[in-house]
């Protein structure tokens, strides 16, 4: 299976590299990348391929300007790869180390070559903030870098969602859709900006629990394909509002992008809890603050929450009622998506 995949990612590789920039060497001894996090506004579940990480559907994320991971390359001198995250290091023997190392082999020039990979996040790590997307992508922009290979950002995305899926929106700042694409290659499965514009429109990041959740992302939304009754809806459902969703970024309707987000996300949680073993990411406090949030619309707050593979919630609102919001949750953490 290992071999397998390796192949069909390689393939993707040599077809961007057009089969003979790799293997190569880098250009420089040391290299440094940057890549946001984003956010899914209408959200990416389940693969239509597992092995290069092809979407079922399109998705629409907007990106978190400059909160995402810094990734830092230097050459490692003693026969292994090294990686530290926020100053801690990392296992060699856990998922993280094992698929930075599966993502590095697909540009390895040569089997001995290894790299000190030191990765920095401003972002609460804990808190479901797609810390896999920013982290694929700022060890491809950094990998780029320290090769100083010439590609645009349409291949540069491509080979991101080689990494995880949801990397590919983390090339692109702003509001941004996923193609899922038709080709077995995937060579038309990448992110795209939308060039909308919402000056005023704020995140604020709830944190309810800063665990290490239960179950991967990868491994829910693969278990949601395979066992789920409902996921025959979800890719309908996903049309629908990635439709109304974009048109609510043309117009600026917060009503009308409240109402299909917010939904979008509840969908997807209802696709896992019909899923068998069931999927859970809700806990009591998750639930109490949705009602909180029911509560401050029904007395007239533009407000609505989306929430990923994790218990924790991201609301968005607008900047003027930023002090208001902040009051009934004192531990928010508030991100301007807009700056001016
Ligand atoms: C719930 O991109 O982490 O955040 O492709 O297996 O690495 P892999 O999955 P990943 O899944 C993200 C799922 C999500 C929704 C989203 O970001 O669209």
């Amino acid at each position: 299976v290992q071999v397998g995949l390796f192949v069909k990612k390689y393939e993707v590789i040599k077809t961007i590299f057009q089969n003979d920039a790799l293997p190569m060497m880098p250009k420089h001894k040391e290299a440094e990348g940057f890549a946001p996090t984003n956010i899914a506004l209408c959200k990416y579940w389940g693969k239509r391929d597992r092995d290069i990480n092809l979407p079922v559907t399109s998705s629409l994320s907007v990106t978190l300007p400059n909160k995402g991971s810094t990734t830092r390359l230097s050459m490692a001198e003693d026969g292994m790869d090294h990686i530290v995250l926020n100053g801690e290091k990392i296992l060699d023997d856990s998922q993280f180390y094992l698929r930075t190392v599966d993502y590095l082999n697909l540009f390895r020039p040569r089997s001995n070559w290894h790299l000190n990979i030191d990765i920095t996040m401003n972002i609460p790590v804990a808190a479901g903030l797609a810390s896999s997307a920013c982290g694929f992508a700022s060890l491809l922009f950094a990998l780029k870098n320290l090769f100083q290979w010439k590609l645009n950002k349409r291949e540069l995305s491509i080979l991101a969602r080689l990494g995880s899926g949801s990397a590919c929106r983390s090339i692109w700042n702003g509001f941004v859709e996923w193609h899922a694409g038709i080709r077995a290659d995937g060579m038309d499965s990448f992110g795209e900006p939308l060039y909308y514009e919402w000056p005023g429109l704020v995140l604020g990041i709830l944190t309810v629990n800063a665990n290490i959740k239960p179950i991967s992302s990868r491994e829910a939304m693969q278990r949601t394909v395979d066992s789920s009754v409902l996921y025959t809806a979800w890719p309908k459902k996903v049309a629908q509002d990635l439709s109304i969703i974009k048109q609510s970024l043309r117009v600026r309707s917060f009503s009308l992008l409240c109402g299909t987000a917010e939904s979008n996300a509840l969908a997807m949680h209802a696709t896992m809890l019909s899923s068998w073993p069931t999927i859970c990411y809700y806990l009591p406090e998750t639930i109490a603050l949705m009602h909180q949030i029911w509560d401050l619309r029904r007395h007239g707050l533009q407000i609505f929450f989306t929430q990923d593979a994790g218990p924790n919630l991201k609301i968005f609102f607008l900047e003027k009622d930023e002090k208001f919001v902040r009051a009934h949750f004192p531990t928010i953490e508030v991100i301007p998506l807009f700056v001016k």
